[in-house]
């Protein structure tokens, strides 16, 4: 065949991606439906580019991600957390006052529900939550170019937690439970980050930044080709903070210096990340750092259940905080109401660092 005809030809043999996206989303399964089908080979649908998946973890110089003890907050606890805000973005707490055994059992219930009889987990599979719950796989499948290996349930905790009889019974107490709790530690480090950035305490909670919070139960089963294909794809959290809870099995990644860096499980700890938001409030001085999820090799699931904070007062404008600019410091970005922002969030597929710098005041688009 000459080349002539082959491009002719191409454009009918190409395989039409958003039909099988589609099917995928009509067994209302996930790839936790897949992976019980017993597929060997991953559908196209969730290839990634090869750029996506190279697999460079060189942890051995690079600094490993702080592990900081919340028992005391002295005012080196706030310098250790304005530290790791500013160059991380991310670091891990202990004794940070939730009890051990219920993040346990919040663990063992997510995965419970992921692993309910199919009809059962087929009856909470919607895009839009009905009275704040819903199960999907992909929170971004029809605006991402390749799907990736992960299936999700997704709770509204605040301003108004979801109807208590819309939420599982299976992990239904755990939720309950871990609400108030991730609430209190969400006070605690909005308080020392606020703190940090020279700031009164309740700055960021008079600014309704504690009000927002959603849940996600994440549940990354056995991928059996995870070269080809990745657990979460490299992207920030756009909200203000995000408190995430992983189990033993490991894949999560920070980008750090151009390099991935593991976030290793630390039993009993809590993993913190700054969000797009509170980078823009800080003006740079906390920063927003990707991260992603390598596809499970193991077969034995991964299970993370994440809380994003985000202002409840929506039609607030946002921005750099006054406090934190200066002549020699001028503000990074412009003002913007919670709605604008979030509703450039859903409009593009999970992808790196573009939300912030769409609201900087250098950006010509
Ligand atoms: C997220 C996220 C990481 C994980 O949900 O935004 O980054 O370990 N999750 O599941
Ligand atoms: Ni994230």
């Amino acid at each position: 065949m000459t080349s002539i005809s082959n491009a002719v030809s191409q454009p009918i043999l190409a395989y039409d991606r958003r039909e099988d996206v589609m099917k995928f989303e009509d067994t209302k399964l996930g790839v936790k439906g897949l992976v019980d089908s017993g597929i060997t080979r991953i559908p196209s649908i969730f290839h990634h580019p090869q750029q996506n998946l190279v697999n460079s973890p060189n942890s051995v110089d690079v600094d490993p991600i702080p592990v900081i003890d919340l028992s005391d907050p002295t005012p080196d606890v706030v310098d250790q957390i304005r530290k790791a805000a500013g160059k991380f973005g991310f670091f891990q707490v202990i004794n940070h006052g939730v009890p051990v055994s219920l993040l346990d059992r919040l663990v063992t219930g997510v995965r419970a529900f992921h692993e309910l009889p199919d009809e059962e987990r087929m009856s909470h599979y919607r895009r839009d939550p009905v009275n704040g719950v819903n199960y999907f796989s992909n929170v971004d499948l029809f605006v991402s170019k390749a799907a990736s290996w992960r299936d999700t349930l997704q709770l509204r905790l605040g301003p108004i937690m979801a109807d208590i009889d819309a939420i599982p019974p299976i992990c239904r107490s755990e939720i309950l439970e871990w609400d108030k709790e991730v609430k209190q530690l969400g006070e605690k480090l909005m308080g020392l980050l606020s703190q940090g950035l020279g700031v009164n305490a309740n700055k960021l909670e008079e600014m309704s930044c504690l009000g927002g919070r959603v849940m996600v139960g994440h549940y990354y089963p056995y991928c059996p080709e995870p070269n080809k294909t990745v657990g979460i794809a490299h992207h920030t959290d756009p909200g203000i903070l995000t408190v995430l809870l992983q189990d033993q099995v490991g894949g999560l990644q920070v980008k750090h210096d151009g390099k991935w860096v593991d976030v290793k499980p630390v039993h009993g700890a809590l993993v913190i990340n700054v969000g797009d938001l509170l980078q823009i409030i800080s003006n740079d001085k906390y920063t927003s750092v990707e991260h992603r999820v390598y596809a499970n090799p193991l077969h034995e699931p991964r299970v993370s259940v994440a809380v994003f904070f985000n202002p409840s007062m929506r039609e607030n404008l946002y921005g750099p905080l006054p406090e934190v600019v200066s002549a020699e410091e001028p503000a990074l970005y412009r003002e913007f109401t919670y709605t604008e922002f979030i509703t450039r969030f859903f409009k593009k597929e999970l992808d790196g660092k573009s939300l912030a710098k769409y609201f900087s005041l250098e950006n010509k688009e």
